[in-house]
């Protein structure tokens, strides 16, 4: 099945554009039967598919359809492996052909602003290049095969669930910029999703659906985006504006109203039909990609993608402590394995990404088959369990633990603490599953905490009775066996902290603007989220950004930076070179992390920011050369007052960790760069004329020419009035160019430099 665009697009009337530009249904884009142009279907979701067939209502799973549930974006973003998300979304894709669905709503790449925000488990990370990279990875796999698409969401600043639909995010340019758009910005101009999901809350004062500025200024005219930008469901507020900021396809349609809206506009002036035309075209250009997938008879291989679930699963565990080497644990020793979410798992959160599994592993039956001496005990109850006495329950289990060579020990959130929908309000662990944490401890010291959940948990609590702290994430159907093979060193834990598990909640930089209120929600620290705002700050955290144990260890060694192209046209690169040398018994896998610095700078910018990684796979004692690179962006700020992104001559200094704290080695490097001044003017201070070298030169000869008094070069004088703006000068006691010898010396200091 095919059709032409652009014959189609002329023989449309204007309700038909109209109709085009909202579904026909829940899922379901508007079929023209008479033109031969059909539906198309778009589903959830990030890490597996919903359990939704076409005809669905939506509102509801539909229970027989199942489908791999893979790990959740907290759990994949850990594996710091955008080659594994690429195998998780050709998989995905598989599932979608067979479901006869074009696009999967997903990945969603918001920042994690918040270790509140209820959808947290849905996102990667606090980190724009991370993010940014796997949903590169994520989307590169969901398109691959050319016939289904991905939605990126959502578009922009949606980092939170608290009044979600109408909350106007008051956010700086320069955070928007170097922060909340940058995965946005990456994902786009690097794989060219099918989709951008514009996302329900206002930006600014506007809502995202309507935002001219956010859809077609940046997103189309400086990422370059070129496919469809789809409302959040439900993100429309108003039709007609939202067409003409960008939006092309409302979804799910507010029938008939929408159209009927559409049609009026025109009709009426209002809405040009330039504009209709474009967003009709672009949503015939969506169907046309994803109408391959009606044709074809497929189904997959679920085997096949459980096991890389489980893969992927394992790969993102983080192993947070393990003290004494009490990992992995040998087969033949006794465990007893504590906590109800071993027989009970929790695996992915709740809301439209909840996915209706193909089967679940079970992370007990799977550390049963690796530990034949084994005993089990629930220690706490969970929601809508059986009833039990807990002070029982915990007596069991402290009873277990001592009788065992270790105990393994699962906790974590609750089902209903992680939900699209609404934030959390607080970090804490549920108090009984503390108690049994404690009460097993005094038994057994040998404790080997698994945790299971979406998001950063107070560890406070944890840490004293942690020997072995394991951090599973809702690792997907398949987590418990990826768990089972942690434990017992059938993988070697590779995970590193995708985000900072703070000591605090009050440590974190939002808590004084989180949720907000009165439907307003400040993001007043700027540009400090995550590892920039506590290594800024200096402040002690639970587990650095980045941070993850291995069971071997590795030497990171000859740092070398090659550098090419310059900072005046952008061709800046550099090439970062480093040799990883696995120096333990054991195969593992190392994540190189190259952060910059830029110590010296005229605006304030964080100590250090992530700007490429590696994982690399090595064998005990080998070696390999890992090169980065990097590009002239990774050194620029974005600059508010110049509306562009700036490289500052000077210093840099590249920086390779094992963790935002734990930086093993650096490089400092020169960088080159055009100034950074704005032309000069009557505004500009008396420390701008100085600074600048043809001012100075100006300056110096109106003293000369007795237009200016000697004065104002005098270090005392400068220390008090350098702020002072030229203009205003002359009116000071004893300083200052008069406004006509002033606008003498712009018009001399335009000619010498021809700006
Ligand atoms: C969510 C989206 C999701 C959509 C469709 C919305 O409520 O925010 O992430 O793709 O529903 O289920």
């Amino acid at each position: 099945m095919t059709f032409d665009v652009a014959a189609v697009l002329q023989q449309l009337t204007l309700a038909e554009k109209a109709a085009l530009t909202s579904g026909s249904s829940f899922w379901l884009t508007r079929p023209i039967e008479r033109l031969g142009v059909p539906a198309i279907m778009m589903c959830d979701g990030p890490h597996g598919l919903r359990s939704q067939s076409a005809s669905g209502r939506g509102l509801v799973n539909e229970d027989e359809l199942t489908a791999t549930c893979f790990p959740t974006a907290s759990a994949l973003a850990s594996s710091w492996n955008p080659a594994l998300a690429r195998q998780i979304g050709v998989a995905l894709a598989q599932e979608a052909r067979a479901r006869k669905l074009s696009v999967i709503l997903g990945p969603g790449i918001n920042l994690k602003r918040s270790p509140l925000c209820g959808r947290n488990f849905e996102y990667f990370s606090e980190d724009p290049v991370l993010a940014g990279e796997l949903a590169v990875g994520m989307v590169d796999g969901i398109q691959s095969g050319g016939d289904v698409g991905a939605s990126v969401k959502h578009y922009a600043a949606n980092n939170q669930e608290t009044d979600r639909q109408r909350i106007d995010v008051r956010v700086s340019e320069r955070a928007l910029r170097e922060l909340y758009l940058a995965g946005f910005e990456r994902v786009v101009r690097a794989s060219r999703p099918w989709t951008v999901m514009c996302s329900y809350n206002s930006v600014n004062g506007t809502p995202a659906s309507e935002h001219h500025w956010l859809l077609d200024e940046v997103l189309r005219g400086e990422f370059g985006f070129d496919g469809l930008v789809v409302s959040d469901w439900g993100a429309v507020y108003d039709r007609v504006p939202a067409l003409r900021a960008g939006t092309d396809l409302e979804m799910p349609p507010l029938l008939p109203h929408s159209p009927d809206a559409v049609v009026a506009a025109v009709e009426a002036g209002e809405l040009d039909a330039a504009v209709l035309d474009a967003r009709a075209r672009t949503v015939l250009e969506l169907v046309a990609k994803g109408i391959g997938v009606l044709d074809r008879e497929e189904t997959f291989d679920a085997d096949a993608h459980h096991a890389l679930a489980r893969a992927a699963a394992a790969e993102s565990v983080v192993l947070l402590a393990n003290d004494d080497a009490l990992l992995p644990l040998p087969a033949t020793g006794s465990v007893a394995v504590i906590g109800e979410f071993a027989r009970t798992p929790r695996f992915q959160g709740a809301g439209s990404s909840e996915v209706n599994p193909t089967r679940v592993d079970l992370p007990l039956d799977a550390l049963r088959s690796r530990f034949g001496n084994l005993t089990f005990a629930p220690g706490y109850l969970l929601p809508d369990g059986p009833d039990a006495d807990p002070a029982e329950l915990r007596r069991q289990a402290a009873a277990a633990a001592a009788g065992a060579d270790v105990a393994v020990v699962f906790i974590g959130l609750p089902d209903l603490d992680e939900s699209e929908g609404f934030d959390r309000v607080h970090l804490d662990l549920p108090a009984d599953q503390l108690a049994v944490l404690a009460a097993v401890a005094r038994r057994n010291p040998r404790v080997v905490v698994v945790l299971v959940n979406g998001a950063p948990v107070d560890l406070r609590p944890v840490l004293p009775h942690a020997r072995g702290l394991v951090e599973a994430w809702l690792g997907g159907q398949a987590s418990g066996g990826a768990i089972a093979d942690v434990l017992s060193g059938a993988v070697n834990p590779s995970g590193r902290l995708a985000e900072t598990l703070p000591l605090r909640l009050q440590d974190n930089p939002s808590y004084l603007n989180f949720p907000g209120g009165d439907h307003i929600v400040d993001y007043g620290e700027g540009i400090y989220i995550g590892y920039r705002a506590y290594d800024k700050a200096e402040q002690d955290v639970a587990f650095p950004f980045g941070f993850g144990l291995s069971y071997t260890t590795f030497d990171l060694t000859n740092l070398a930076v090659d550098i090419s192209g310059t900072a005046a046209d952008d061709s800046l690169r550099a090439a970062v070179s480093v040799t990883v040398t696995n120096t333990g018994d054991r195969a593992g896998a190392e994540v190189v992390q190259l952060y910059l610095r830029d110590p010296e700078c005229a605006v304030d910018r964080p100590i250090r920011e992530l700007k490429g990684f590696a994982k690399v796979a090595l064998e005990p004692g080998e070696s390999t050369r890992v090169t980065i690179d990097l590009d002239a962006r990774a050194f620029a700020y974005y600059s508010e007052r110049f509306g562009r992104w700036v490289i500052e001559a000077g210093e840099f200094v590249v920086e390779i960790g094992r963790n935002s704290r734990d930086i093993v080695l650096a490089e400092t490097l020169h960088i080159d760069a055009p100034p950074v001044t704005a032309p000069l003017g009557r505004l500009s201070t008396l420390f701008e004329w100085v600074a600048d070298p043809v001012g100075r030169e100006l300056l110096t000869e109106a003293i000369a020419g007795g237009q200016a008094p000697a004065v104002i070069l005098e270090p005392a004088f400068l220390r008090g009035m350098g702020t002072q703006p030229m203009r205003s000068l002359a009116a000071f006691a004893g300083g200052g160019v008069e406004l006509e010898a002033l606008d003498v010396l712009i018009a001399r200091w335009r000619e010498r430099t021809g700006r």
